[in-house]
């Protein structure tokens, strides 16, 4: 499916090793499929890059995110995600709700003939495409100005965090067109905002602008625009300054603190902490 939706046509050329190398994958068919992937160190940054239609997202560019997941140099511990032009993302791609869909590219039309494990199969695959943003392994940061709508929202959400530009204009606008959110994003909107508001929110469809996400603590910071690259760039040296392995055993805890109890958590952090010390002073 990855490959089909891609029109089998990816070059991945992979990272060559430490250092300040840059890694680029594209697709040549149809017209790429709108993303751009840099590896810088032990920072990848991942852009959507189709500026003219607001980075509207397709099953392609969903396919290449996964891809970019499964082949992330394993140096990589912190990934942004960013969108070329005035908006984040306007969500996906209108062209997929026609009849006639994204041209090379599988309609909605065509999947509601499907059987429903295939159909389910489907929406696994997109989303792979944002599920590894929460690797232990990395930190992801989403870097998110102007809108960022339905799968944009989500996509901003699949990161750990959030650093917004003051134009930006979250909305889930999912259930007004008659769908659910399904990219992996109410888990983290009901974990950061609690069920109420995401239910006012989703339910509604209302934007949601810099101040009150910072608020919510939908987003970490809020900045003017044309200083948001420096704040995420900000972001990234400060996480990087933290040990590899304590910053992923921490983030470990953290991810699975809400799902546990008081004394599972305790236990769990004497876990980490006797692999931790053993680590730094040596003993096995
Ligand atoms: N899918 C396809 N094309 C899009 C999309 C989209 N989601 N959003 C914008 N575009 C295209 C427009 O058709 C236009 O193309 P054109 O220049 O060929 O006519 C171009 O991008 C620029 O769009 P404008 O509307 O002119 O840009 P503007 O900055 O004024 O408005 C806005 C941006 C508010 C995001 C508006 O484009 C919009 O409402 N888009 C649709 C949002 C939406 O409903 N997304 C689906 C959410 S649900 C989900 O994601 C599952």
């Amino acid at each position: 499916m990855a490959e089909a939706a891609m029109g089998g046509n990816l070059e991945h050329a992979r990272g060559r090793g430490e250092g300040s190398d840059v890694s680029t994958i594209s697709a040549a068919e149809p017209a790429g499929v709108g993303l751009r992937f840099e590896v810088d160190g032990e920072i990848a940054t991942v852009t959507l890059d189709r500026p003219d239609k607001r980075n509207a997202q397709t099953f392609a560019m969903w396919s290449a995110l996964a891809r970019i997941g499964e082949t992330l140099p394993e140096q990589v511990r912190v990934v942004v995600v960013k969108g070329e032009g005035p908006s984040f993302s306007a969500g996906i791609d209108l062209r997929m709700f026609t009849p006639e869909g994204v041209p090379g590219q599988e309609s909605f039309a065509s999947a509601a003939t499907l059987g429903d494990t295939e159909f389910e199969q489907r929406i696994a695959e997109a989303q792979k495409g944002f599920l590894w943003l929460r690797r232990p392994e990395i930190v992801s940061i989403a870097a998110v100005q102007g809108h960022a709508i339905g799968a944009g929202f989500q996509l901003a959400l699949a990161c750990d965090l959030r650093v917004v530009a003051d134009d930006v204009k979250f909305c889930m606008k999912e259930p007004a067109l008659g769908l659910v959110p399904d990219l992996t994003g109410t888990k983290p909107l009901a974990d950061i905002v609690g069920v109420p508001r995401a239910i006012e929110m989703c339910l509604t469809a209302r934007t949601v602008g810099a101040a009150e996400a910072v608020r919510l603590g939908l987003a970490e910071i809020a900045v003017p625009t044309s200083e948001l690259a420096q704040a995420v760039q900000d972001l990234a040296a400060a996480l990087l300054a933290t040990d590899r392995a304590a910053a992923a055993a921490t983030k470990r805890l953290l991810q699975a603190a809400p799902g546990r109890t008081l004394e599972e958590q305790a236990a769990a952090e004497r876990v980490e902490q006797v692999a931790r010390i053993r680590a730094l002073f040596g003993a096995s």
